[in-house]
């Protein structure tokens, strides 16, 4: 296949890079309330680098990426499959593009059966290579990892990513008519993004950004949602869990940062949606500004319970 040679467009309102995964979490339904709230210095093209420790999806990276001008862009997750996705993007789109096409040919020519079939081959696979796979350094098996990666995320059940607690991808198959599994155009126009606004990709926990962040950087967390009550946690991303311990160091982290000049926005689920005693987040970060914003969370096993809930966003400016 020949992958034609697309190039961003440079207006400030078409956005053509949308995020290349679903993703829980993913910040899509919030992105209008956040914008009013980012600060000046990001909307007057002041910010050096922009730095999203969790970035998931990367829709509110995406976004901010194509409105404002940023010289340079710091992304990190401790997600290692995602890590390698981004990467692979980044610096060989051509050959991604191409791996995609040939699973996507391959499971559209067979009937709703053999398609399943087809996910857990390919699931099968994916899972087994993990073990010994070499995270650390780029190769060219990055590349077909993460068309294996986007191709698992478009055709199975719901589009999740959900590892269990050894890591394994264990999300069942979908039933798809016609699955989106390759957008060349976007695939295209996230790689020239990242190349143009010079995108380090790392792979961690969020503190291992503390170094690289200085006074006139902006930093937008997005840490795993504080569950809402004992059975509506999705929080299986990796195979970490974000509890409330967690919850608190990313609290010392952000008042790190705050010390050091930077400015900051964290978003996280308001736990008054279910308990209208329950401050947590109005308590630990008390110095900070709190902002209630209202979106809808899609994530929830029970489809009734979708709705409009309201998100915090914890601001130092
Ligand atoms: C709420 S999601 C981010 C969603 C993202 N803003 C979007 O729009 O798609 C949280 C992310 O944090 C990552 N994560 C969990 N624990 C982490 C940690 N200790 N350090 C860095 N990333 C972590 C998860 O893998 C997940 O991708």
């Amino acid at each position: 296949m020949v992958v034609p040679d697309l190039r961003l467009h440079e207006s400030n309102t078409t956005f053509t890079v949308k995020p290349f995964l679903k993703w829980a979490g993913g910040k899509g339904q919030l992105i209008e309330q956040i914008l009013p709230l980012l600060p000046e210095q990001l909307k007057s093209g002041k910010i050096e680098t922009y730095f999203e420790p969790f970035i998931g999806g990367g829709a509110v990276f995406f976004h901010i990426a194509q409105k404002y001008k940023i010289n340079k862009a710091v992304i990190c997750d401790v997600n290692e499959e995602l890590v390698i996705t981004y990467n692979s993007i980044k610096k060989d789109a051509k050959l991604l593009i191409n791996e995609l096409e040939i699973l996507k040919e391959e499971y559209l020519l067979y009937d709703q059966e053999n398609r399943q079939l087809f996910f857990y081959k390919i699931r099968e696979i994916f899972n087994k290579n993990k073990d010994s796979f070499d995270f650390k350094n780029y190769s060219k098996d990055w590349v077909l990892r993460a068309a294996q990666i986007i191709f698992l995320n478009k055709t199975c059940f719901n589009g999740l990513f959900r590892v269990n607690s050894k890591g394994y991808f264990n999300v069942p198959s979908g039933r798809y008519n016609n699955p989106a599994i390759l957008d060349v155009q976007n695939l295209i126009n996230i790689s020239n993004l990242l190349n143009k606004i010079n995108t380090e990709i790392i792979w961690g926990d969020f503190e291992i950004i503390d170094e690289k962040v200085n006074k006139n950087d902006f930093v937008y967390l997005d840490p795993p949602y504080r569950p809402l009550n004992q059975t509506s946690s999705f929080k299986s991303y990796s195979k970490f869990d974000f509890n409330d311990k967690e919850q608190t160091r990313l609290r010392d982290f952000f008042t790190k940062l705050d010390k050091k000049g930077a400015k900051l926005m964290l978003s996280n689920s308001d736990p008054r949606n279910e308990n209208p005693n329950d401050n947590f987040f109005d308590e630990i970060y008390n110095e900070f500004r709190i902002e209630r914003v209202f979106a809808t969370r899609m994530i929830n096993s029970n489809a009734e319970k979708r709705g409009k809930i309201s998100e915090i966003l914890v601001m130092n400016y």
